[in-house]
């Protein structure tokens, strides 16, 4: 048997409990399936279990119960099919710009150097940064490091990106730069995105879904779909669906604020 009803999902969370040593949950009986491509945006109070999700997702850290699986994969075996993006662009400062973004795919020990580097170079325009290929991250912008990683992330060709508060220490106008971006390499790439973000209108902006936690345990208490299709462009941020739909994610945001 093989009709479409039986196919697994890409990404499968089934009642995913995480409790610390300490006895403290941080997750408490998560289930969520994810299909690929997704974008899901993940939105919450403080201590709501959000990068402890991504943490179980990527295999850093193990679930107390429960079961996650990615691409059939238990998460640790699908390490090599994701890439983790932090707030902190995390760039070696005594690599260039190039030596940076080359990095992930010289760990992976599959490609020459001549192929690393024709590659990422390549990356390097996509994210408009052709031109620093060979500065160091001491001379970016906050915004120019957060392209770096960004770059490094995907030069893996990764089907799954984790991304948590990427954009959160930027300006406004940057942020809005790069979540345009995020969105015409994903249109590239294919990638299946979860998303952390304390900023609703990026987070109805980018995901075909938002997932609202609860905090103390982490619960999802709402699922929101965004609707919109793709490709989107910067002429969405004023569309008054668009705006209706920011309206309904903080007033969701707010009711498990006032929760917690
Ligand atoms: N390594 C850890 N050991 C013990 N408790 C932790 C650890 N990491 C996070 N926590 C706790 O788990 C809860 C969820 O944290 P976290 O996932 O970081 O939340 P969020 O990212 O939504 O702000 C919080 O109560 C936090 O204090
Ligand atoms: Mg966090």
């Amino acid at each position: 048997m093989s009709d479409a009803s039986s196919t697994p999902p890409f990404i499968s969370l089934a009642d995913v409990t995480k409790t610390w040593s300490s006895g403290s949950t941080a997750l408490d009986r998560v289930s969520l399936t994810v299909a690929k491509g997704d974008f899901v945006s993940l939105i919450g109070p403080s201590g709501c279990g959000k990068s402890t999700l991504l943490r179980l997702l990527s295999g850093l850290s193990p679930l107390t119960s429960g079961r996650i699986t990615v691409d059939g994969m238990m998460p640790d075996a699908a390490r090599e099919i994701m890439s983790f993006i932090f707030q902190d662009a995390t760039l070696l400062p005594w690599r260039t710009v190039l030596g940076n973004v080359e990095l992930g795919l010289e760990l992976e020990r599959k490609s020459t150097r001549e192929q690393r580097r024709a590659k990422c170079t390549d990356l390097l325009k996509l994210v408009g940064l052709a031109d620093v290929a060979n500065h160091y991250p001491r001379q970016l912008s906050g915004g120019m490091k957060m392209r770096v990683s960004i770059a490094r992330a995907l030069a893996t060709r990764p089907k799954v990106l984790l991304m948590d508060e990427p954009f959160g220490a930027l300006d406004e106008m940057t942020r809005d730069f790069l979540n345009e971006e995020v969105l015409r390499l994903r249109d590239n790439d294919q990638f299946t995105t979860f998303f952390v973000t304390h900023s609703v209108a990026e987070a109805v902006f980018l995901s075909t879904r938002i997932i609202v936690l609860r905090a103390k345990p982490g619960r999802i208490e709402r699922e929101i779909p965004v609707p919109f299709p793709f490709p989107r462009t910067a002429a969405l941020r004023s569309a008054p669906e668009y705006l209706a739909l920011v309206g309904e994610v903080s007033a969701a945001l707010r009711a498990v604020k006032a929760l917690a």
